[in-house]
């Protein structure tokens, strides 16, 4: 197992992305707290590890708040003994507005949860990280900050604080032999994806038009990045720091 004896935290593991990382890591041998402001979903999604005979624990934390995610943290090194791995994921989306009719409450919303959650993720976990001198900080960004598409513009530029931070983070701990890494997915058939189309539900029109765009003909299922972020939290990654990895099917080609 590629993951054997480590100890994950994911944030917004009840859902999407988060919830297949989360059965994905436990699969490979990690401990996982599943952490995501919704409970329920996150007892649900450890509910499923358990019964695959892994071992999780569900824990309801507000990444935006600083309180929770010192929490999440001292969870993992409270249960298990030490934090391996911190999946930096929950986040918000947001409806494609032209920036004159965007509210500013959307803007702080969408920073306090997809930047300042991340930031505050990366001051607990790797004050934990430094000190082991072991780790890896991987952070869900977006392809986004990279080849954003026209109205998200707050969105963009949220993914994009965290891919600079990713990069300003890994300077700072390749001292320690702590690696941070973002991935960068495009669209994601999670509960998300209807917003980012600008509808309330996923339809054969928005699906067609975002499929339009990625050169391998298809959108992301969450197991993809389930995938991509197994290896670059297994030591198959080992050289692998401030890299942003696009699981993009070639749209920002
Ligand atoms: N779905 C896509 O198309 C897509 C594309 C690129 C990047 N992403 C990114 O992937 C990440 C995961 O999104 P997803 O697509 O799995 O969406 P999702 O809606 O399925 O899951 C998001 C989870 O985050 C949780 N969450 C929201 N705010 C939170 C908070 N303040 N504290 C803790 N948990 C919170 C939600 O309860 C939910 O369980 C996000 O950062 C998103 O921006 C998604």
């Amino acid at each position: 197992m590629r993951l054997d004896g480590k100890v994950a935290v994911i944030t917004g593991a009840g859902s999407g992305i988060g919830a297949a990382t989360a059965l994905a890591m436990a699969r490979e041998g990690a401990r996982v707290v599943v952490a995501d402001l919704n409970e329920t979903s996150a007892k649900g999604v450890v509910e499923q590890i358990e019964k695959a005979g892994s071992r999780a624990l569900a824990v309801r934390a507000d990444v935006t708040k600083a309180a929770d995610n010192q929490m999440v943290v001292e969870k993992a090194v409270a249960t298990w003994g030490g934090l391996d791995i911190f999946l930096a994921n929950a986040g918000v989306p947001q409806f494609p507005t032209p920036i004159e009719g965007q509210d500013e409450t959307v803007f702080d919303r969408i920073f306090a949860v997809n930047v300042k959650g991340v930031w505050l993720g990366a001051k607990y976990a790797l004050a934990v990280m430094k000190k082991q001198k072991r780790g890896v900080f991987l952070v869900t960004a977006s392809t986004a900050a990279i080849r954003p598409r026209p109205g998200g513009q707050t969105y963009a530029a949220s993914k994009g604080a965290v891919v600079t931070l990713t990069k300003s983070l890994a300077l700072e701990c390749a001292p320690y032999g702590v690696r941070v890494v973002a991935i960068a997915p495009v669209a994601t058939e999670t509960p998300m994806l209807a917003t980012f189309m600008g509808k309330t539900e996923v339809d054969a029109e928005g699906m067609a038009r975002y499929i339009a765009t990625v050169p391998l003909g298809r959108l992301n299922k969450p197991e993809d990045l389930a995938q991509a972020a197994v290896f670059l939290a297994s030591d198959e990654a080992a050289m692998i720091t401030g890299a942003c990895l696009e699981v993009d099917g070639g749209r920002c080609i």
